[in-house]
């Protein structure tokens, strides 16, 4: 018998954002695997810490944050075969995702490597998306308004046509990016309808209206922008 592979969200931070149901998998898990920045640490793993058996064995992926995705490839090839090893030694493993592991979620290079072998099951999680929401005090969408998710590495040209075409945007992945950003949403003069919201949920957290935003921002934020109709209307 071959093991089972869960890929369990842990939601935006805080540790009481995990779900129970991926927190009792964490608990009883013998095998965890999760990425961290190669030679750094990982977030993932801070989240499940109070949660992880002192003797669980732990697969760490080294993931290199490099524009050409070959080295993370070979980072998600290596962590895949690790994987398979427990997997057909009858060993169930839980990977750990931050947020939701279906959204954006590098569990997601994993699974395109191995449910065709191996039985694979999802837990979902709190997204950043519904996190940042919340801690900014900002509903997203109603009734038929439309939600519009961008990563903030687009193009500037790309950037201005979906925000110029959308209600309710969300950019995400800011980081280094936020200048670019930021000069887009000037121009199309919506930036005081916008909001900036770095590491959602953990003590750390800044929340701030976008045009009080720091100038650097970490890869650990978002923005979020309305120009949907009133959703007390
Ligand atoms: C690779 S995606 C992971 C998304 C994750 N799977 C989810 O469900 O939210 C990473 C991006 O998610 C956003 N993000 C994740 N956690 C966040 C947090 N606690 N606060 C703000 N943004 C966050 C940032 O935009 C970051 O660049």
């Amino acid at each position: 018998m071959t093991g089972v592979l869960y890929g369990v969200g842990l939601g935006p931070g805080a540790p009481d954002l995990i779900t129970l149901r991926a927190a009792r998998l964490i608990e009883d898990a013998k095998v965890v695997a999760y990425p961290s920045l190669a030679g750094g640490d990982s977030f993932a793993r801070a989240i499940a810490a109070d949660l992880i058996a002192s003797d669980a064995q732990e697969i760490v992926m080294d993931v290199p944050m490099t524009v050409e995705r070959a080295p993370a490839q070979a980072a998600y090839d290596t962590g895949a075969a690790q994987i398979a090893a427990a997997l057909d030694a009858g060993r169930d493993v839980v990977c750990l995702c931050e947020g939701d592991p279906f959204f954006y979620g590098s569990f997601m290079y994993l699974y395109a490597r191995l449910s065709d072998k191996y039985q694979v099951e999802i837990v979902p999680g709190v997204t950043s998306i519904t996190a940042c929401a919340a801690r900014a005090g900002m509903p997203l969408a109603a009734r038929n308004e439309r939600l519009t998710v961008l990563p903030g590495p687009l193009p500037e040209g790309e950037l201005r046509t979906r925000i110029e075409g959308a209600e309710s945007v969300v950019i995400m992945k800011v980081g280094r990016h936020l200048a670019k950003i930021r000069a887009v949403i000037d121009d199309l003069g919506l930036t005081d309808s916008a909001m900036y919201v770095e590491r959602a949920t953990l003590p750390q957290e800044v929340v701030l209206p976008l045009a009080e935003a720091p100038e650097k921002a970490p890869y650990f934020s978002m923005i979020l922008l309305t120009k949907g109709a009133d959703p007390w209307l």
